[in-house]
């Protein structure tokens, strides 16, 4: 990654500047805001089916049309222009660039990543780009998904195509976002897409994001050597045990296991948490581990992207099933922390941010952070001028802007913030219920009319840091 000096400005009277060189950001993903589902080639990818399928989203919403930022790429890049951030975070969606998953690449599919990342970079923002955000093309998942290996080998000829084509105007990367979610909830408790419900297949699916993780990180290195700055996104859980009780520390430590260390000892230990293979004795022995595969996904990476939204509290006991802790239900119970609640009913926690934060900086020292995700949902609407004001929002970004600060005062080394997200989108399960953007989308008309939270957010960009 290029250096800076991780240490903060100061702490001014005025309020909490960061490093010079941090990198402020906002972020989307293809799936939740391009539309244009049926154009240029692309084909179905798992969310194009599983949103079609009667029951699985909210109101029946697709991503057929999304915030339509395919046809509405240059304005949104403006509004960015206008925030004056100095990057954007977005994914590539794989079933636009190769459509089924394996083979030579649709140049149109690229043309538009390649407009988008030149559009950008004449408005002197940097790209990066996220190679995985859960659309899977749906013809790999038809051929077994995630807990079939091949899959992760095809995500790293993907990702040395997609590499090879923008690697000219990218040089930030990361290969999966959120293989937690990706495995668990698509496989275990089957909340998101394929929808299905097999625990012993989400541990299957999680091992083969941790390789494709690596073969694909090989994969940059070959396309684009010396150039690329590698990562991964990872929504780590800031875990607390209800109490100091050994059956509470216990499930907190079954739920690190499965939320946490099954990505992070790999990636950057090579080895599976002896403890998770116990507790999944039930489920697996996990022979598709292979000899080697470890060692790939744990080639080395420049940074840790961290998405944080609020902590996890948890306790002895049983939760619902299907599960996407799998081996855990009869175990663990998830307690609701106390304390406001954003409209997708997750607590408003920063500390749990910083708790993150603190834990990483003593266990992976070496390795820089960056907040590739963090924002809220709240029920925004224009008042009759036009107007959206969002104040819970913006308090919302103060707390973990002040969180971060705080953990960079404390010696964690965090490179970055992207606000999630830029645009009003389409939330998974939820459709478009739920509103994280800082900038407001009319779905019915598209219109676009920045929150009051973006003028904050230019403000804080402007300021390099937190007024008082
Ligand atoms: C994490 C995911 O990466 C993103 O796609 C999602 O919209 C946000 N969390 C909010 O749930």
């Amino acid at each position: 990654m290029t250096a800076v000096d991780a240490r903060p400005q100061g702490q001014v009277e005025s309020g909490l500047l960061f490093p010079a060189g941090f990198r402020w950001g906002t972020a989307t993903a293809a799936y939740q805001i391009e539309g244009a589902a049926a154009e240029d080639g692309r084909t179905p990818s798992i969310w194009d089916v599983f949103s079609r399928t009667p029951g699985k989203v909210r109101n029946g919403d697709t991503g057929d049309i999304a915030a339509d930022h395919y046809h509405r790429m240059r304005e949104d890049v403006a509004l960015m222009r206008e925030l004056g951030v100095s990057d954007y975070r977005f994914s590539v969606s794989w079933s636009r660039v190769q459509p089924t998953g394996r083979g030579p690449a649709v140049r149109k599919g690229l043309d538009f990543y390649r407009r988008l990342t030149d559009e950008l970079r004449e408005a002197g923002i940097r790209p990066v780009a996220t190679l995985y955000h859960w659309d899977l093309p749906q013809e790999l998942e038809a051929a077994g998904g995630w807990p079939h290996r091949e899959t992760a080998e095809r995500f790293a000829e993907y990702a040395g195509l997609v590499a090879g084509a923008l690697g000219d105007r990218v040089a930030t990367w990361t290969t999966l976002n959120e293989p937690w979610c990706a495995a668990f909830l698509g496989y275990g408790s089957g909340v998101h897409a394929p929808g299905r419900t097999e625990p012993a297949a989400a541990l299957r699916a999680a091992h083969h994001f941790n390789l494709g993780h690596g073969l694909a990180v090989r994969a940059l290195r070959a396309a684009l050597p010396g150039a690329a700055e590698v990562s991964l996104t990872l929504n780590l859980h800031a875990i607390r045990p209800l109490s100091g009780a050994e059956a509470d520390r216990d499930a907190a430590r079954r739920i690190d296991a499965l939320g946490n260390r099954v990505f992070l000892d790999p990636v950057f230990h090579g080895r599976l948490p002896k403890d998770l293979v116990a507790d999944t004795a039930g489920l697996t022995d996990w022979s598709f581990v292979r000899d080697g595969d470890l060692a790939v996904a744990s080639e080395p990476i420049d940074s840790l992207g961290i998405n944080y939204y609020s902590p996890t509290v948890v306790g002895a006991g049983t939760s619902e099933s299907p599960s996407p802790w799998p081996g855990a239900e009869d175990r663990v119970r998830f307690v609701p922390a106390p304390g406001p609640r954003t409209a997708m009913d997750w607590p408003v926690d920063a500390d749990g941010l910083y708790e993150l934060l603190t834990r990483l900086r003593d266990e992976l020292p070496e390795v820089p952070l960056v907040i590739t995700e963090n924002g809220a949902a709240y029920d925004d609407y224009a008042d009759p001028s036009g107007a959206v004001h969002d104040p819970e929002r913006v308090a919302y970004l103060h707390a973990h802007l002040a969180a971060v600060h705080r953990a960079l005062v404390d010696g964690v080394d965090v490179r970055g913030y992207f606000l999630w997200s830029l645009l009003d989108n389409f939330e998974w399960a939820y459709g478009y219920g739920k509103r994280f953007g800082i900038v407001h989308v009319d779905f019915a008309t598209q219109r676009r009319t920045p929150k009051d939270s973006a003028r904050w957010y230019a403000e804080v960009v402007a300021r390099g840091g937190l007024a008082g």
